[in-house]
């Protein structure tokens, strides 16, 4: 496979998770430190990848649990310079697995890309007895020259997801995710992506929306928006505490909150009305589902606006982002 097929070159952009993880002892899966190997090396290890049209650059090296605004917005910069290239067909990410989705949505969202950023990660160390790492690497980079490929996708054990629905659905297997009722869009099988779906750029004209990168670039943080969950006793407390603290620390003050609420974006009475008083002051608040399939269907109308189908992970970036005005 390679350069006959898909002569224009990949770029490689590394920033850690377990893919470049170390354990001291082989087959240890759980007890290792993630971000330890560089981007250039877990390349160096997938022997197929040797002599294809490859770069790779480092833009971090976390664990991506502690992923923040910082790094997207380094991320987004590095990923619109290279897409910008005409000798670039698209761009890979090494990350980590935690936050995958959040990463895949806020770049998603920003950038529009109109050629393939594809995310990969894995749920193995690159010490384990068999790392997924290596072959998640090799499929990444397959799809990312794919000519029918655009937009952001996650690619994770043979699957090809799209940034709107991928999500972690498991804390240990190496198939770790899944598109809910949207599906995967496609798989790679021994070097070839096999569409169920094509995937749509929201723009195809443009390589990336630069009024919206412009925007994330010029901006210091993200506006703060919490996430919390309703459960039985869910009594509102830790809204009122928010609101309360942030009276004190303005610069703590919650701009937005997303609830995951019970099956339908159903609240706790006592929880809805301490949102219900937050939205009286100015905070936005959007209304999700804790469940990890489907989607607050409108019906009665609700004093909260709903997620409009979105995760509440991904709820959080997009109101952060609406808040700035994108
Ligand atoms: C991380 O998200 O960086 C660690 C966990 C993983 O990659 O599976």
């Amino acid at each position: 496979m390679g350069d006959a097929k898909t002569p224009l070159r990949r770029v490689i952009l590394g920033t850690g998770g377990t893919i470049a993880g170390r354990a001291s002892r082989a087959g240890d899966n759980v007890g290792y430190v993630a971000g330890q190997v560089s981007a250039q090396d877990l390349m160096a290890a997938v022997p197929p990848l040797a002599g294809w049209p490859l770069e790779v650059e480092q833009v971090a090296q976390i664990d991506s649990k502690d992923m923040g605004f910082a790094v997207w917005q380094r991320l987004a910069e590095r990923v619109a310079h290279h897409l910008a290239r005409e000798d670039v067909a698209g761009v890979v990410i090494t990350h980590g697995t935690d936050t995958l989705e959040e990463t895949a949505f806020f770049l998603h969202t920003v950038l529009r890309p109109g050629k393939p950023v594809v995310l990969t990660c894995a749920m193995r160390p690159s010490t384990a007895l068999v790392p997924d790492g290596p072959q998640n690497l090799l499929d990444a980079v397959t799809v990312a020259g794919d000519p029918r490929a655009r937009g952001v996708l996650a690619v994770c054990a043979g699957g090809v997801h799209a940034a709107e629905h991928v999500t972690k659905v498991h804390s240990y297997r190496v198939d770790a995710f899944d598109s809910g009722d949207a599906g995967p869009l496609g798989c790679v099988e021994e070097g070839v992506v096999r569409w169920f779906h094509a995937p749509s750029a929201q723009s195809q004209a443009e390589v990336v929306d630069a009024r919206r990168l412009e925007a994330v670039m010029q901006a210091g943080a993200m506006p703060r928006v919490a996430w919390m969950t309703s459960h039985a006793d869910a009594d509102g407390t830790q809204v009122r505490a928010m609101l309360a603290y942030g009276a004190i620390h303005p610069e703590a003050m919650p701009h937005g909150m997303v609830v995951a609420g019970t099956g339908n974006g159903t609240l706790h009475q006592a929880l809805e009305a301490a949102l219900l008083a937050a939205q009286a002051q100015g905070v936005q608040v959007r209304r999700g589902t804790r469940c990890a399939r489907g989607r607050v269907v409108p019906g009665a109308a609700g004093a909260l606006e709903d997620t409009h189908g979105l995760a509440p992970a991904k709820a959080r970036i997009a109101l952060a982002l609406e808040l700035m005005g994108l």
